[in-house]
């Protein structure tokens, strides 16, 4: 048998067939319909949390508002100016975020936050200017109205202590005042996915569905309120609303087991959060290098790739010593790689290995391992996303997406296309958006909504009372 034979063989368990993605769909399904069930939502993996959005942009919202952006791998800052004509102008800061904020406790965490908030609006000259905030804060949360929100659980590389079971809202605004001086309303706590969809849905009003591939993997959606038992009925005047699905969570009840392989587990089992979050860890940024690394160390050691190299000791070292030492970054670099002598295949193998003459065969083989993972991934979202277009059910949605992994991989709207098309039902139609500048402005959209709805719901107060 030929080596390359040989090495798709090996890959085979991480290529699913029509008959795995077909049980990852009603798998999907069933949890979805538990997430939302009153009963049924605590055995739920898919915890189908409401956002309380639900009144969507009408893009000629106006006005500054200023935005938060926590829970990738870097802070942001924002100033938005919505225009009034589905347009809207940025200026953004980022802020790195190092252990200390990313491992400390809360209030570290938040002083940090608000320490920099109180930097850019100097920066700004808006500092006297009494502003609404939108807060993107991309982790699992129960909310109990638009601006409460309790932490779940960390994911992702954040792991505070003294912040699981609290209100970041009230923690935000806690650390705000501890301020002197800064005059900011936190009007809306939102998910990253929610501001994605919102920011699309001030671009096209189709837009229904919200997903990030980034560090971390999730969607949301928009729902009709009939259909959310656990939706209290003061809510129900208005027809939809928001549910941020955390799909990242699901496979943790065993719906993905059909799915796992031993490198899948692996991941798991070394990471923060070991045990949950399992759907995550096979589709997003902050994972599949490290699956390539585990995927790679074996098939050197079952001598499929580097046979012959010179230098085999010496990868396989670094491969097992030296867990992360593959970005995720590499997948989205070398799917660009013609194969015409792999200049970029052997630039990753120059800086992670030392290796200087790879061999052209070596390159090939690395590139096809690394589009093996980005497909599974790629497909896999295919998957979920047809069954959330058939859920939303209308004729046309289209999905708002962001994060770096959709953005920076070449073949991954191709590879969620490829399922999508198997699983969306042939009366309905889709299609995908890439969000222009992020949930930051979801997030003001949503302040604006906020500040819309509070204004029309005064007016109308006034109305009646005189
Ligand atoms: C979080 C989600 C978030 C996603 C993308 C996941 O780890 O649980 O809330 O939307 O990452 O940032």
């Amino acid at each position: 048998m030929g080596e390359l034979t040989r090495l798709r063989e090996f890959l085979n368990e991480l290529i699913p067939s029509e008959d795995q993605f077909q049980r990852l769909y009603q798998n999907f399904c069933a949890q979805i319909r538990k997430g939302l069930g009153a009963k049924t939502n605590k055995d739920a993996d898919t915890k189908c949390y409401l956002t309380y959005v639900q009144d969507f942009p009408h893009g000629n919202e106006t006005g500054k508002y200023l935005a938060l952006d926590l829970g990738g791998s870097r802070f942001r800052v924002l100033l938005v100016t919505l225009k009034g004509d589905r347009d809207a102008e940025l200026v953004a800061k980022i802020y790195d975020l190092t252990e200390k904020e990313l491992l400390g406790t809360g209030t570290q965490l938040f002083d940090y936050i608000a320490k920099c908030l109180h930097e850019f609006v100097c920066e700004q000259k808006v500092e006297g200017e009494h502003m609404a905030l939108g807060f993107t804060f991309s982790f699992p949360c129960v909310q109990t109205g638009l601006s409460r929100a309790t932490l779940v659980r960390w994911t992702k590389g954040f792991n505070c202590s003294d912040t699981v079971g609290e209100d970041v809202g009230v923690m935000l605004k806690s650390a705000i005042t501890r301020r002197s001086g800064l005059k900011i309303d936190m009007v809306a706590i939102l998910n990253d996915t929610t501001g994605t969809q919102m920011s699309c849905a001030h671009r096209n009003p189709a837009c229904n569905i919200g997903l990030i591939v980034g560090t971390g993997c999730n969607a949301c959606y928009t729902e009709k309120v009939e259909n959310c038992e656990r939706l209290d009925s003061k809510y129900k005047d208005r027809p939809k609303i928001i549910i941020n699905v955390e799909w990242g969570a699901f496979g943790e009840k065993g719906g993905l087991d059909h799915l796992l392989t031993d490198y899948d587990k692996i991941v798991d089992k070394n990471s923060l959060n070991a045990g949950t979050q399992i759907y995550e860890k096979m589709v997003a940024g902050m994972y599949m290098g490290e699956l390539v690394r585990l995927i790679l160390l074996r098939a050197v050691n079952e001598n499929l790739i580097f046979a012959q190299c010179k230098l085999r000791k010496q990868i396989t070292d670094i491969l097992t010593k030296k867990p992360n030492c593959i970005e995720t970054k590499v997948l989205s670099d070398i799917a660009n790689d013609k194969g015409d002598d792999w200049p970029l295949v052997k630039d990753v193998f120059k800086d992670i290995f030392h290796l200087h003459d790879a061999d052209p065969d070596d390159c090939m083989k690395f590139k096809y391992i690394c589009d093996v993972v980005a497909k599974r991934a790629g497909n896999m979202l295919g998957v979920t996303l047809g069954a959330l277009v058939n859920k939303v059910g209308e004729s046309f949605s289209i999905i708002g997406v962001d994060g770096t992994v959709y953005r920076c991989h070449p073949n991954f709207d191709g590879y969620m296309r490829e399922t999508l098309d198997r699983f969306v039902e042939k009366d309905r139609k889709y299609d995908i958006m890439l969000s222009e500048d992020g949930s930051g402005r979801g997030a003001a959209l949503v302040a604006a909504v906020v500040h819309r709805e509070y204004i029309e719901r005064k007016s109308l107060n006034t109305r009646l009372h005189t």
